[in-house]
């Protein structure tokens, strides 16, 4: 049964969010930037029985488990029925996966944002972004067991931003020059993010650290001063690329293809198996993104999908949709 909501909420809506790229290289969990596609969708109608369930779920379904408390966009949405104390709303979920599972782009962090977003709509609460935020992570953590907020932030305010690590989970929205670019390539293979993450050890070399905290302050100064040059050569991760890398065949030669396409830089996106460079401008990006494909193709046999869009400054969107009849 459909079309009971709270006072102030919406009966139904439907909510999107972007692919996103983790880390940007150099801010291993603290940078993250939002793509243009491809992104995930859910649909929320407000029911008579309390509670939050997934009805649906369809695209690249893969191992999605349905049960609300382990699937990103559920348990995201029981996390908003928690913080706001609204114990008898009921919420179905129809949940459109379009972005590739364990690829390295943000998918369970985008199902979270939706669902922590469409249930906020619903129920009528109007949390603030940060308490959304909050929910989203913790809809991340139960879908992916990564409690880092660099997919879920970018997934949720657009554009490129900064998380400070902690639990105050403070987003820092940094600027984002006007011909900037990325690719993103995923060549078909998969690579769940606890794996990748346990490869990294505990300790960093202090040499390691030293490079990447000065590329972490290049890249942020690069944006807000547009500057091309300190921009590329910060692009870069000492930390967990090395360690990561490694995994993914053809990886070497994909960059080499990058940056001779005039890449700005290329990196891991996230934690793998997907790739993404910064371009200025989409004709440098089409390049890229074309000498990417091919240089996996030909040095390791990997079929690619890619994608190339400016930087996506909206994040999430949200729609009111027609009510089912009952
Ligand atoms: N920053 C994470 C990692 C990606 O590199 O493991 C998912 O948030």
């Amino acid at each position: 049964m459909t079309g009971t909501h709270s006072p102030g909420g919406a009966a139904a809506v439907r909510v999107s969010a972007p692919a996103t790229i983790g880390n940007i290289a150099c801010g291993f969990d603290v940078f993250g930037l939002a793509i243009a596609r491809p992104s995930d969708a859910v649909v929320a109608r407000a029911k008579a029985e309390p509670g939050v369930t997934i009805e649906r779920i369809r695209g690249d379904v893969g191992p999605i488990p349905a049960d609300s408390a382990r699937n990103s966009a559920g348990a995201a949405a029981r996390a908003v029925v928690e913080m706001t104390g609204a114990r008898s709303a009921g919420l179905a979920l129809e949940l459109h996966k379009g972005i590739p599972l364990a690829g390295g782009m943000g998918g369970s962090a985008s199902s979270a944002v939706v669902g922590a977003v469409a249930a906020d709509r619903v129920i009528g609460a109007g949390l603030s972004r940060r308490q959304l935020l909050q929910c989203a992570v913790a809809g991340e953590l139960a879908g992916s067991g990564s409690p880092a907020a660099d997919n879920v932030a970018p997934a949720l305010y657009g554009g490129i931003v900064l998380v400070l690590p902690g639990k105050s989970l403070q987003v820092v929205e940094l600027p984002v020059p006007a011909e900037l670019w990325a690719v993103v390539v995923r060549p078909h293979l998969e690579t769940r993010t606890e794996d990748a993450r346990r490869v990294l050890g505990e300790h960093v070399p202090l040499k390691a650290a030293v490079t990447q905290w000065a590329n972490t302050a290049a890249f942020t100064a690069g944006l807000y001063a547009s500057d091309w040059d300190l921009i590329s050569r910060s692009i870069r991760d000492v930390v967990a690329e090395p360690l990561r890398a490694g995994r993914i065949p053809g990886f070497a030669r994909a960059r080499e293809a990058a940056l001779a396409a005039g890449a700005l830089g290329f990196s891991l996106s996230g934690s793998g198996p997907s790739v993404f460079a910064l371009c200025r401008g989409g004709e440098a990006a089409q390049h890229v993104a074309a000498g990417i494909r091919r240089a996996f193709g030909e040095s390791a046999a990997l079929d690619c999908e890619a994608w190339a869009s400016p930087v996506n400054r909206h994040g999430v969107r949200v729609e009111d949709v027609e009510p089912e009849g009952d």
